[in-house]
Formats: C-alpha cells, structure tokens, sequence
C-alpha cells in the first residue's frame, strides 16, 4: 500500500513539475528541439504566407529579455555610439530627428546609410529588421532634392482629401526609395492659438476636417498593392497638444509648446481625442503621445488616457511611441521615468539617447516586477505587429532603381497641383484677379518673393528650416517669370524700392510673411508682419495700381491698420518647393477654390 502511494505522488510530482516546467518555458523559446536559436531558416515567424499574429506568437517565444527590451528603444542615429551597438543593444527601432542626415546630404547617401544599420539589424541573433522614422511631414523633406509639398495647413485650406492622399503617398514613395518607411506624421493636433509655432503642422481648427484629412494622410502613407503596407503613419500627438494655455510650457525658451492642456475629459475626446479614432478605424498602427501635460500631468505618465482610452475605449492594436525625450521628462529619476512611461502605456521610447541606460533599466524593473513581463510582451507584440504589417521581414531591400523618385517630375507636378488648391484669397478687390499675362508692368518684391526657404518652412533640411535659396525649387518669382507672356515687364527689388517711373506699374505682387520656425521656437506673442515686409508693401504700393500682398505664413498673422489699403490679400501658407503653382493662381492658370482652416482677422 504504501509502494502505491509512493508511486502515485512520484507520479504526481513528475506531472505537476511536467506542467510547471511546460507553463514556465511557454514563450520563451519556440525553436524545435536541435534547432539553433540564431539564425533559424524557415521558422514561422519568417514564412509570411502565415496570419500576422502567428508570426508574433513564434518570434515572441524565441525572444530572450535582452531582445524583447532592446525592440522598446527608438534611438537617434546621431547618438549611436557605433553601428555594432544596434546588435549589441538588439535596438529595435531608430530616427532621424530634423537635420540629421548622413555626411553628404544625397538620396544615395540616404539609401546607403539606412541600410547600413538594417544590415547590422539582420545580423543580430533573430534578425528582426529596425523601423527607421522620419518626420516626412510635408515631404521627405530633410532629404536634398526631395519635392517639398505643401505643409499641413495649406493642404487643409483645399479642404481636398483626396490631393491629401495623394500627397501622402508620394511622400511615401520618396521615403521608401531611400528604404524609410516609417513616418511620424499626419499631426492631427487641432490648433486652438495662432501663437503656437506649430500651427502649420496641423489640418487647422476644425475637428472634423482634421478627421476626415488626417485619415486621407493615413491612408495615402499606408496603402499599397504589395501585401504589406506602404509606410507605417503616426498620427500625433496624442492628445490636446494644440490646446496648451499660454505660458504653461516646461521649457523656458516656449510658451505654448510643450505646455498644460487644462481642459476637462468631455471636451478632450470631442474636439481633440476624435480625430484619433478615426486614424485607429482606418489602420493607425503606430500613434506618438505628446510632450504636452493633461491637468498637469506629463501625457507620457498618463495611464487613463494611453491605455483605458486609447487602447481599451478606442481599441488601438498598434504601439504608442514617446516624443523625443518624452519619457525622461516625466521624472528627474529616469529609473522612475521609465517604470511610469511603460506602466502608462507608452510601448516604444523616444530616448532618443541613453540607450545602455534604458537597457539595464529595464531589466531592473523586470527583476524587480516594476514592470511586469505581461507589459513588456504587450509592449513588443504591439512594435512587431506593425513591422510584420508594413512588411519589414518581407519586402525586398530598397536599390538605387528607386532613388528617381525623389523630387521626380510627376512628384512636383503633384506639389504644384497642390499650391494651387491652397492658395486662400482672404481679400480681394473687384477687377484685380486672375492678372492678365500679357502687356503688363509688374513690379515684384517681398522678402519671400525670391527665397526658396521662406516658401517651404520649418522641417526642410533642418528643424529650423532654411533662410534661402538651398534646394532645387522654384521660387515664386521664378513662377511669375515663367507664367507670363514675353511682352510683360516683370521688375524686381526685394525691398520694393524699384527705380521710380513717372507712370505706376499695372501691378504690384509683394510676398511676405514669416522667417522659418519649427515647434515652440515658433510661439509668438503677436504673430504679425515685421517692419521690413511692410516697407517693401508700402514701397510698391506708391508705385503699382493694384497691389497683390502675399501672405507666407504657417499660421493667421495679425494685420496692420494699413491693410486696409491692400488691393488683394491671398494666404499661401508655406507653399514648399513648387512656387509656380502660386503664380498659377494668379495668372488664372487654376481656379482660386481654397478657403482657410483657420480664422484670420481680415481688413476691409
Ligand atoms: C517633435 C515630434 C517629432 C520628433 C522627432 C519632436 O521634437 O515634437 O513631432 O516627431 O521630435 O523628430
């Protein structure tokens, strides 16, 4: 009797100790017994004929701790101490911040570098491919001779979702041929305050046009006819950025950027939160949270809003990335910091820096149960469901066949099309538009009639932009040049001082408006025309019968009293590359259909 009870709790022991050894190694490692864990060929996870989520089950299970943290680490190439480290951290995903770019600022320089750091990526253990983001946000536009489309808020004035789109999936096409395929945008921030400097970012104030083109963006970014998606879209910043109160910001250099959204929830997720729902609904796989605070709390470190709202509410399946610095702001004790980011919701870290850091940081927080490794495999099914979906382990590696593309004729016709459709008259005179193009004397002037960098804006080569002409382009006096006929005298003088003639010129164009800014460089006070612009108005003023002002801005500009004596006032907003297309309006080449997503105060 006793022989059979000891049999039977041996038996015992061997089942449960079957059982917890089964349950315990469930998910750790998926390899068939005698294959190598590294560099396996023809695992589950690389055959890509199987559903997207068996694929995740099977890489997941191979992963060790190490491999899982490195893929929540988005790290600015810049701070890559050196390439191997990508292995070596196992780095899951990498950026270009604005202006950073290899040595020699060329499409192949582009190609050679991201591939550099995809093959150090495949060389790693399991081989799984880094996202590379950019901030393509009106164009692949750090890249040198990339078409430089319109920014946001002139696209919004065409109220066209359809040119969005297909915007969008040029700017894909100009991403790709340089093997990116991750870009963090559409901004789907809703501007509340022309003081803010990223105004020009968004699709302007209404929730529902933001909506409606902050979903044509998604969809033109993302869709393909290869069964992967075209390029991953990042529909941010998650969430009320565009609603800060002045002087709330965390960085002293700011006001309204990076500052506290005070709002209460109800009108968060009526005005600010929707537009989101709509990336999710048509396939948002990547959203960024914000750097901005709710009711005083870093977005980073808000719990409610990254995952009861946006992941269980709003059920997002994709991954949340940090801003740049994002995490590390909630907390001087980056160990803290980062508990609090992941334990918010937060899956992928803009460090952008302190990779080593955050690596033994993690593996603290998992030893310690900080962080549980229920979250940290959330965490990492989210990042790879988006990299099997937009094809990393799958599409063929990008070749220089691609790189015409880049600022190809069809991509700056398309540019073109849309400066015509973002020109938004606020103010015109009866008998002044279209100009006639033929024995005509016009005078141009303006600080941006001639300046290549004045059209495009910020995030154009660099975050600040560029003062200038410093890529391939055409300005818009080269527009008005081009579009008339040869017995039209166009004189030119950027001040307006052109020589005095007895008789008034026919008409007078002057393009004005801001220098370049990016983010919270931009907030202003009093967003208005600097003394410069409106000497050259009055200078051609005295001197033309009509007077065309044209308006460069990112955002509605405060008119002086002398305004009033403007003929035609038209908002071009930050046109980009293809100044033709201003002139176009102009000349009554394409019909002036635009009208402003934001409100601007406009002189009689
Ligand atoms: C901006 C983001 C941008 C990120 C990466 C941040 O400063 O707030 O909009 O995507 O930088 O360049």
């Amino acid at each position: 009797m006793k022989k059979i009870i000891l049999f039977l709790l041996i038996l015992s022991l061997l089942v449960i100790g079957g059982w917890v050894f089964a349950v315990s190694t469930k998910g750790t490692t998926n390899p068939t017994p005698g294959e190598e864990r590294c560099h396996p060929r023809n695992a589950p996870f690389q055959d890509a004929t199987l559903p997207i989520e068996a694929r995740i089950d099977d890489l997941l299970g191979r992963m060790t701790l190490e491999e899982k943290i490195g893929q929540l680490a988005l790290v600015e190439k810049n701070g890559l101490q050196k390439t191997e480290d990508i292995s070596t951290y196992h780095l899951g995903a990498l950026l270009s911040g604005s202006g950073s770019r290899p040595a020699t600022n060329t499409p192949l320089a582009w190609l050679e570098m991201v591939q550099d750091f995809q093959n150090q990526a495949k060389e790693t253990c399991l081989g799984i491919p880094v996202l590379y983001g950019i901030d393509a946000v009106h164009g692949n536009a750090g890249v040198y001779g990339a078409t430089v489309f319109p920014h946001a808020i002139g696209l919004a004035a065409s109220h066209d979702a359809n040119l969005v789109g297909r915007v969008a999936h040029a700017t894909a096409e100009e991403m790709a041929a340089t093997g990116i395929y991750w870009n963090f945008s559409p901004s789907l921030d809703v501007t509340t305050d022309q003081r803010w400097g990223r105004v020009y970012e968004t699709f302007g104030s209404n929730t529902t046009t933001i909506s409606d083109l902050g979903a044509a963006a998604i969809e033109g970014l993302q869709t393909s006819t290869e069964p992967y998606l075209n390029a991953l879209a990042t529909p941010k910043h998650f969430v009320g950025n565009g609603a800060t109160t002045w002087r709330s910001s965390v960085n002293a250099d700011y006001s309204l950027d990076q500052g506290n959204t005070e709002l209460p929830e109800a009108a968060l997720r009526r005005d600010h939160i929707e537009a989101f729902k709509h990336a999710i609904d048509v396939g948002a796989l990547s959203i960024m949270a914000g750097l901005n605070s709710w009711q005083g709390t870093p977005i980073a470190a808000q719990r409610h809003l990254l995952t009861d709202v946006l992941k269980h509410d709003l059920g997002f399946q994709g991954f949340v990335v940090s801003d740049w610095y994002g995490v590390y702001a909630i907390s001087k004790d980056r160990y803290t910091a980062t508990v609090t980011g992941i334990n918010a919701g937060i899956d992928m870290v803009m460090l952008p820096f302190d990779y080593q850091l955050f690596a033994t940081d993690m593996q603290q927080a998992i030893a310690a149960g900080d962080i549980s490794q229920d979250r940290l495999n959330d965490a990492v099914r989210r990042i790879l469901r988006a990299k099997f979906r937009v094809g990393l382990f799958d599409r063929p590696a990008a070749s220089e066949n691609g790189l015409a593309t880049i600022g190809s004729t069809e991509h700056r016709a398309l540019a073109r099309e849309a400066v015509q459709k973002s020109l938004t008259v606020l103010k015109t005179k009866p008998g002044v538009l279209p100009l006639s193009k033929n024995g005509q004397r016009i005078l141009v002037a303006g600080s941006g009639a001639d300046n290549l960098g004045i059209q495009a804006g910020g995030w154009t080569l660099e975050w600040q932009g560029v003062d200038g002409n410093l890529f391939p382009g055409t300005t818009i006096l080269n527009g008005i040049q081009n579009t008339v006929g040869p017995n039209t005298a166009i004189e030119y003088a950027i001040d307006g001082g052109l020589p005095s003639q007895v008789d008034k010129a026919d008409v007078g164009i002057v393009v004005v408006g801001e220098r370049p800014y990016a983010e919270g460089v931009g907030d202003r006070a009093n967003p208005e025309f600097s003394k410069e612009d409106l000497k050259a108005i009055a200078n051609v003023r005295a001197r033309s019968k009509k007077l065309i002002v044209i308006v460069l801005s990112g955002r509605a500009l405060e008119f002086p009293e002398e305004a009033k004596g403007w003929d035609t006032i038209i908002a071009a907003w930050l046109p980009g590359s293809e100044g033709r297309g201003v002139a176009d309006g102009l000349f009554g080449v394409s019909p002036l259909v635009a009208t402003t997503p934001v409100s601007w105060k406009i002189p009689d």
